[in-house]
């Protein structure tokens, strides 16, 4: 038997019956949020926060105090890994994230290692040890890594991107180098989440916010096949229970059926895919987390119920989802607005799950 009071989400991702549709918010600890914004300010920078146990606790349990979210995601950022690395991160207001230290040369490529997530990353556990015990197991908590594709983008490129040319052009004329980057992160992503699944963290979310931008080729071999490789190192299973994990590639819509079989448990999607054909299209494989066009939530209240309303019947009857945005909440969003989303989730999902049809 699970611990956790309210389970929804863990077992909506593994696809077990539920009386409501569970949702959570992707970056609903944020700066939409002005107690956020404080405890931000407090710290200093956004880098300290995270590399503080005690703040990264207080603003994960933020949205939890004003929402009735089904779970908890660990306050932190996929980029600590390569910060781990000694890529020296900084994320300024308006700029976005920068390396000092970007990776370009493959003896620069060569010379990385992957860190002990106890050492290096000890803070992040630390945090996820601390939410554990203040969350007194209300909602589960999903930690997250970036896939090895998203992080070697942004680690070549050294920042935010909209083209991605640094690291496209390694792709196309030096593939080997390339590879061997991916797999020095893929070992890494691997021991940091097994680290999180240990410290505490009951579900798992790889967030592939740039596997979108590359052909179907190119995302079978340098993005997909090093998720699979992840899901294939992963402890599933913790006492018993097993630790959902979720793939979301951006732009993946098209790969649904490719992304179902590496073999986890639910598929996130972005908000370009129909829900309900995505459905049909993986079957009984995986449940489906998502997936509201973030702008909606820009929208009277009226049309926000109506939009999740939408999505919710789209999905259909039965088991295996859970509500979120198609990618995170923006930071100028009311949060009224998403007090309403929740409350409209909540309320108007129950009749799918009332005398589940089958499938
Ligand atoms: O979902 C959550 O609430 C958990 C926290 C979380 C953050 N980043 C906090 C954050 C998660 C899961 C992430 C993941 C992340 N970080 C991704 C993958 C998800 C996605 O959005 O596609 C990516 C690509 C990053 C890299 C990154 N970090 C970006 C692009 C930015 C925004 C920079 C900016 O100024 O807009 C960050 C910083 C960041 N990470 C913020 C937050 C709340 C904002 C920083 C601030 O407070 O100023």
């Amino acid at each position: 038997m699970n611990e956790t009071k309210n389970d929804l989400l863990l077992r909506a991702l593994l696809r077990k019956p539920v009386e409501r549709t569970p949702v959570w918010i992707m970056r609903q600890a944020g700066r939409y949020l002005p107690e956020y914004r404080n405890t931000r300010k407090r710290a200093g920078d956004f880098m300290t926060l995270c590399k503080t146990p005690e703040l990264a606790c207080e603003v994960t349990l933020q949205p939890l105090e004003r929402f009735e979210l089904d779970a908890a995601i660990l306050f932190s950022d996929i980029l600590t890994i390569p910060d781990a690395m000694g890529l020296g991160l900084s994320i300024h207001e308006g700029e976005g994230p920068i390396f000092a230290h970007p990776v370009r040369r493959p003896a620069q490529i060569e010379a990385l290692a992957a860190p002990d997530p106890e050492d290096a990353l000890r803070y992040v556990l630390d945090a996820v040890r601390l939410i554990r015990t203040e969350l007194k197991d209300r909602v589960p908590l999903i930690g997250f890594s970036g896939s090895p594709w998203t992080l070697a983008s942004y680690m070549v490129e050294g920042r935010g991107s909209k083209e991605f040319t640094l690291v496209k052009t390694l792709l196309y004329e030096n593939p080997v180098a390339l590879h061997k980057l991916l797999a020095t992160v893929t070992r890494s992503v691997i021991d940091y989440l097994n680290a999180q699944i240990l410290a505490g963290a009951q579900a798992v979310m790889i967030f592939d916010t740039w596997g979108g931008l590359l052909t179907t080729s190119a995302y079978e071999h340098f993005s997909l096949d090093y998720m699979h490789q992840i899901l294939d190192g992963l402890i599933r299973e913790v006492d018993g229970e097993r630790v959902p994990a979720v793939l979301f590639t951006k732009g993946g819509g098209q790969w649904v059926e490719r992304i179902a079989d590496t073999g986890c448990d639910a598929v996130g999607l972005d908000w370009t895919v129909d829900i309900g054909e995505a459905r049909r299209r993986v079957g009984k494989r995986v449940a489906l987390q998502g997936n509201m066009d973030p702008a909606v939530l820009y929208a009277s209240p009226d049309r926000i119920r109506e939009e999740a309303g939408a999505i919710l019947a789209r999905y259909g009857h039965g088991d295996g989802h859970v509500f979120n945005l198609g990618h995170g909440i923006q930071p100028g969003v009311d949060p009224d607005r998403v007090a309403v989303l929740v409350d409209a989730v909540h309320e108007l999902s129950v009749s799918y799950h009332r005398d589940q049809k089958p499938r």
